[in-house]
Order: C-alpha cells, then sequence, then structure tokens
C-alpha cells in the first residue's frame, strides 16, 4: 500500500483516500482503469468473454442475454457442469497436489486436514454416487446441515455434479429453522454430522437435524462422524458417511447441466416472517464467482484465502467453496469460534498457514478492535497482502483498525457490497485500481450498474441519499427467482420502480463522481446482527407461538460491536404475571425457534404497544425509541399514553 494518503474533502466523517502500491498494481490481475469504461460500452459480450475464457463449457451458449422483465437469462442453451469445473479441470493440471481445503479444526491439538485438488476431487465423484446409490436425480433437493468442514464443500460440489440442488442450511440455525426449509424445498436427503466443536464444547447436531426432518420428505440423513459423540441413529433412515464411501465407486460422470439450470437455493429472511428461497443459475452464477474472486481479492497461485464466513451463508457459498476452486485456488476453513481457546485464534492460523488474502465482516473487527491491538501484535502476519470486508456497512475506526493493525498499513481494504440475491460481489474496488476509501465500498463491477434514486424514481445527486438499485443487463449471477413464489420475487424486486430496476433495499449515497457509492444500511425490516441476516418478523413470530405471549414487535437498535440487535416489546396476555423466569423463556423460545444469532438484546414487557387508530402497530416509533431519537407527533395514536410508559422502560437499565 502506498504511504501516500490523500485528502479528499473535509468530511468529518471520512477524511482518508488510499490507493495501491506500486507493488500491488504490478502483481494485480487488474489495474487498469479502463477496464470499467471497456466493460460499460458492451456489458453483455464483457461477460461472454469471461465466460468463455475462465470456465468451461460442455457447450457454448447459443444466445448471451435475454430480458423479458423481470426475469433474465444468461449463456441460454449453453451446458456446463459447476463441479467439474471447479474439480476435474484442475485434477488434470500440476494442481492436483496442490491444497484445495485446509481445515483447522477448532480443539488445538487435533490434526489440520489438507485437501488436495486430487483428494477433493476422489471424494466428490465418491460422493456423487452415493447420493446416486441413495435414489438423487438430477433437479432433486439435497440439505445440507453441516459444520465447517471439508465434508461441506465435497457434498455441495457432489449435488453439483449430478445436477442436484443443494440447500445449506446454518448449523448454528435450530431444528425448527432446518424443518422449514426442508420442508418448502421438497429435500429428499439431508446430508449433516454428529457434532462439531464450539467454544471448546461439543455441539450435538444431529439432535436438531431430527427436528429438522421431522414430517418431510426426506427418506435418509447421512451422518458425518466428526465429533465422536453419541446419536441416536433411526434405523433404515439415518446412514453413516464413512460407511457409504467405502462402498462407492470412484469416478461418476458429471451431468450435462444447462447454464440456466438451479445450482442451488439458499435461504435468506425478507422482511415476513417465511425466509425465502433465493435461486441462483449454474452458468451465470459461476462466471461471476470465478471472475469475482479473482479479480477483487486478487487471486494467485500462491495465495492461501481466508473467508471466514460460515458455509451457510452467501459468502461461504461463493467465497469457500466455488469462487476460489473455480480458480483453482488453496482456500482455509476453520471449524470454531474466532475466540477459542483465546482471542487472537484468528491469527495464530493466519501465522500458522501464511493466509494472504483475509476477508470477513464488520463486526468481528469491531469485536477485535475492543480486545486490543496487543492480540494480533503477538503474531507475524506479514503473510498478509489483501483484506476484505461484507456483510455491513463498516464504520471508519473499524476499518483502520483492520488497515492498521491487521494490515500492517500495506494492504488495501476491499469493502464488498452484495446480497444473497446477487451471488456474489457487485460494488467494490479493486485492489490494483483503488480508491480504498473507509466507508465507501466502491464502484459497480465492471459490467453492472447501479443507480441511486429517490422516492420518485428520480437519480439522486453526489452526496445525497437514496436507494440503491441495479439496471439491466443485471449480473449474470443474480437471483433467478424465489424458489417456488414467483410473487414474492416480483412483490420484493420488482414492484418499488418497476419490473426493469431491481430494488436492493438498500440506502446508499454517491460519494464521488467516479461511481464510488457509500451504503448506509438496510431501509426495510431486515436486521443484520453481527453480521446475520434476519428479519424482525421472524423473531415477533418466535414469540407469538409462545403461549404468553398476547402480542409482540421487534426492532432493530444500533449497537457498538453487532452493528444491530433485535429489541423485541412484549404484551403478555392477561391471566400471565411477568416474572424473570418467564423472561428467560421467551429468549429460549427464540433460540429454540431460529437459533442463538437472533436472541432479543432485550425483552421490554409492556401493557401495550403503540397503535394507530386502525389498530397497526407502529413501529415507526418504537424505533425511534430504541435509537433515542425524537419520536414526532404522537396525537393520531389510538393511546400515545403507551409512549411516555415506552419510554421510561427503554431508558431503564436492568
Ligand atoms: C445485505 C445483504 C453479501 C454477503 C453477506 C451478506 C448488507 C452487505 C455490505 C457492505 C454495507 C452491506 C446490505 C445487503 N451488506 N455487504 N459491504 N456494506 N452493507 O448477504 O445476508 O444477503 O445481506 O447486507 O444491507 O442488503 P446478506
Amino acid at each position: 500500500m502506498s504511504k501516500q494518503t490523500k485528502w479528499v474533502k473535509e468530511d468529518p466523517n471520512n477524511k482518508f483516500v488510499f490507493w495501491p502500491s506500486e507493488e500491488m498494481k504490478k502483481k494485480a490481475w487488474i489495474s487498469d482503469e479502463s477496464i470499467y469504461e471497456e466493460a460499460a460500452k458492451d456489458p453483455v459480450s464483457f461477460w461472454a468473454e469471461r465466460a468463455k475464457k475462465g470456465l468451461e463449457w460442455i457447450q457454448l451458449w447459443t444466445e448471451t442475454y435475454q430480458w423479458n422483465p423481470p426475469h433474465y437469462k444468461w449463456f441460454i442453451n449453453g451446458k456446463i457442469n459447476a463441479s467439474y469445473n471447479a474439480v476435474d479441470r484442475h485434477n488434470k493440471t500440476w494442481r492436483k497436489d496442490k491444497a484445495a481445503i485446509i481445515w483447522e479444526p477448532e480443539p488445538v491439538n487435533e490434526p489440520k486436514r489438507v485437501l488436495t485438488y486430487k483428494d477433493l476431487y476422489r471424494d466428490v465423484n465418491k460422493f456423487a454416487n452415493v447420493l446416486k446409490t441413495l435414489g438423487v436425480k438430477k433437479g432433486d433437493c439435497v440439505g445440507i446441515y453441516l459444520p465447517m468442514i471439508p465434508e461441506v464443500q465435497i457434498a455441495m460440489l457432489a449435488c453439483a455434479r449430478i445436477g442436484a440442488i443443494h440447500s445449506v442450511v446454518f448449523s448454528a440455525f435450530s431444528g425448527e429453522s432446518l424443518n422449514n426449509r426442508m420442508v418448502d424445498a421438497k429435500a429428499k436427503i439431508l446430508v449433516t454430522a454428529d457434532g462439531y466443536h464450539r467454544r471448546g464444547k461439543i455441539i450435538n447436531l444431529k439432535v436438531n437435524a431430527d427436528i429438522g426432518v421431522r414430517n418431510t420428505l426426506v427418506k435418509h440423513v447421512i451422518v458425518f462422524k466428526r465429533a465422536n459423540n453419541e446419536v441416536n441413529m433411526v434405523e433404515g433412515r439415518d446412514l453413516w458417511w464413512h460407511e457409504l464411501m467405502e462402498e462407492a465407486p470412484i469416478y461418476c460422470e458429471p451431468e450435462v447441466m444447462d447454464s440456466e439450470s438451479t445450482l442451488f437455493i439458499l435461504y435468506t429472511s425478507g422482511t415476513t416472517g417465511k425466509p425465502k428461497g433465493i435461486v441462483h443459475d449454474t452458468g451465470g452464477y459461476l462466471t461471476v464467482a470465478y471472475l469475482t474472486a479473482k479479480w477483487d481479492f486478487d487471486l494467485h497461485d500462491d495465495d492461501i484465502f481466508w473467508c471466514t464466513a460460515d458455509i451457510g451463508w452467501i459468502t461461504g457459498h461463493t467465497y469457500s467453496c466455488y469462487g476460489p476452486l473455480l480458480n483453482g485456488a488453496t482456500i482455509l476453513i476453520y471449524e470454531g469460534a474466532l475466540n477459542f481457546p483465546e482471542v487472537d485464534r484468528w491469527w495464530e492460523i493466519v501465522e500458522k498457514y501464511g493466509v494472504t488474502i483475509f476477508y470477513t465482516a464488520p463486526t468481528a473487527i469491531r469485536m477485535m478492535l475492543r480486545w486490543g491491538e496487543e492480540w494480533p501484535k503477538k503474531h507475524d502476519l506479514k503473510s498478509i497482502r489483501l483484506l476484505g470486508t461484507v456483510g455491513e456497512p463498516i464504520n471508519q475506526d473499524a476499518w483502520m483498525w483492520y488497515f492498521n493493525h491487521i494490515g500492517n498499513g500495506r494492504c488495501p481494504v476491499i469493502d464488498t457490497w452484495w446480497q444473497t440475491e446477487t451471488g456474489a460481489t457487485l460494488i467494490n474496488a479493486l485492489p490494483g485500481i483503488g480508491p480504498f476509501i473507509p466507508t465507501v465500498a466502491g464502484r459497480s463491477f465492471p459490467g453492472t450498474t447501479h443507480d441511486i434514486l429517490d422516492e420518485t424514481g428520480q437519480p439522486v445527486k453526489i452526496g445525497e441519499g437514496g436507494y440503491l438499485v441495479q439496471k439491466s443487463p443485471f449480473a449474470p449471477g443474480m437471483l433467478r427467482g424465489i424458489y417456488r413464489d414467483p410473487e414474492r420475487y416480483k412483490a420484493q424486486y420488482w414492484s418499488i420502480y418497476g419490473d426493469r430496476i431491481y430494488y436492493t433495499s438498500d440506502g446508499a449515497i454517491w460519494w464521488d463522481d467516479l461511481g464510488n457509492i457509500r451504503l448506509t444500511g438496510r431501509v426495510d425490516d431486515v436486521m443484520k446482527v453481527a453480521g446475520h441476516r434476519l428479519s424482525t418478523a421472524e423473531v415477533e413470530n418466535a414469540l407469538t407461538q409462545h403461549i404468553s405471549v398476547a402480542e409482540c414487535a421487534v426492532v432493530a437498535a444500533p449497537h457498538d460491536v453487532k452493528g444491530e440487535v433485535p429489541i423485541a416489546f412484549v404484551v403478555l396476555k392477561q391471566d400471565v404475571s411477568p416474572s424473570h423466569t418467564l423472561e428467560n423463556a421467551l429468549f429460549n423460545q427464540v433460540v429454540r425457534v431460529i437459533g442463538p444469532t437472533a436472541k432479543p438484546a432485550r425483552i421490554v414487557l409492556t401493557d401495550a404497544l403503540p397503535k394507530t387508530r386502525s389498530g397497526k402497530i407502529m413501529r415507526r416509533i418504537l424505533k425511534a425509541l430504541v435509537k433515542g431519537e425524537m419520536i414526532g407527533d404522537v396525537s393520531t395514536l389510538m393511546n400515545p399514553e403507551t409512549v411516555e410508559d415506552l419510554k421510561k422502560k427503554v431508558n431503564q437499565t436492568d
């Protein structure tokens, strides 16, 4: 990183602009600014060329892009297989002996595992055959509920190999959450583990998996033995991974897949209580996963890429699986908690393996910042040459801390904006071009177009806030729909500004006339809690299922480390009296129904919620209350007196 820092504007929120070092410029795949203009001239050809060069197609497409609002297709009639591109291709070259996946277990005294591309090839083929033997066919859905172990990538790629659709569910989600997803996806098989290590304890995943498959179409549960703990195996239904693999034939012919066929679905939170299955295609997704992994993180053969996201999120799919593997890169995955046994575990791992590219969430950086710089200082972090962030807006302090104490002022910080829906990064600076500006993500990735609009649909001026949208041609990896819910797809993304403009639900500001964008956060009822996407309605649903709850409203409150946290306002049924036990039961209710990530930071018990005369809960008032903002006019409320009462309760520290 060049030491030259330029002052741009006298803005108290943002003072620094950094540019790539000569070394970075020399090494980077992309260091010529002209790429933006070149791609903008003919984005469809730009993508076609990258898809052709970067991937191996069984058959090339006959038409590159088709747009029938609000639907679009890429690489029409193209044939391709994702697993072939991620594994077989490299297994045919010197890379067969290169590490594909390095796995670090949580227990410090347990040995690491390293899978070369050859190992990955063997296991993917075998597991693909296992799935086939169990009757999985092209187009069937396979649920994957695994911790961060290499079997997760093996299972995903095995599905892709035979044309089955994978639906990965975050291992910290509850059995009930898993169940909803298995039902919605009509999954036939669930792949899980006996358990995993988390903060020194063994978590029994199989117990949740058993709840997850209740009353579903799941015929078999494949269980990987990770933790060696006692689990209950249901005769005829549950099968051990290692036993199945022993008997599996060593080669499985990859299916010829249509480029537009579904590679996977991934459930994410929307504004209702029901998570939506985001549908991703094959060829388009692979193209952007491949290209963004290569260009954003400047992936080279000697890199060790560590994306700390769990595979249960889109970041894990694209940057702990498809993106780097398509590039023949080495990825590192870690099973456990960032602060186990000590808060420098991540830096110990970086040092141990010589990680060169490190990608994490602002919430983790803020936590590290709190723990202090003495922890990273204990380790040699010189191997790192590029840093990335994702998942939520990053504040300047966290950015600068990351830049100085992890990157030692040498490494660009690539702040990548994207969504489960977009499949891959879309707005960020490129490492060989820059600029890298704290709190500003950067420009639209070459070949994509974003705009920022006001409420009436007019573009806003530089420095003014508005809503971020994307315009055609839509990035090839954009979602193709919401699983079995076409109406929700239209309503969610293509109704605010019509069916020709993709609405992101994010607020944004043009930073300058170069096209740099600052993201300001969600504008809907989706929270980002420690980087995890969660809807307030889901938490409300979980709470109202409790027998003592009459009604409730959940809103997001700002939090120094987690970014946002849910605060629940709960009205108990008339005959129920409040108690600590009951409060605890309510916290547990949310953990049981959704998972620990959704646990409210506070539950405020109240006699009433502020309502309009027509009986609608005024969430706007609750939001203002938890943010400490002006409440405004309450005279139109049915029960204005509740506001004062709630104000007292919110401000009371317990
Ligand atoms: C939402 C999408 C993209 C993978 C992980 C999150 C927020 C994401 C940034 C960023 C500001 C960001 C947005 C977006 N977001 N990246 N760099 N700066 N905000 O995927 O769970 O689908 O969440 O995360 O609000 O809409 P997701």
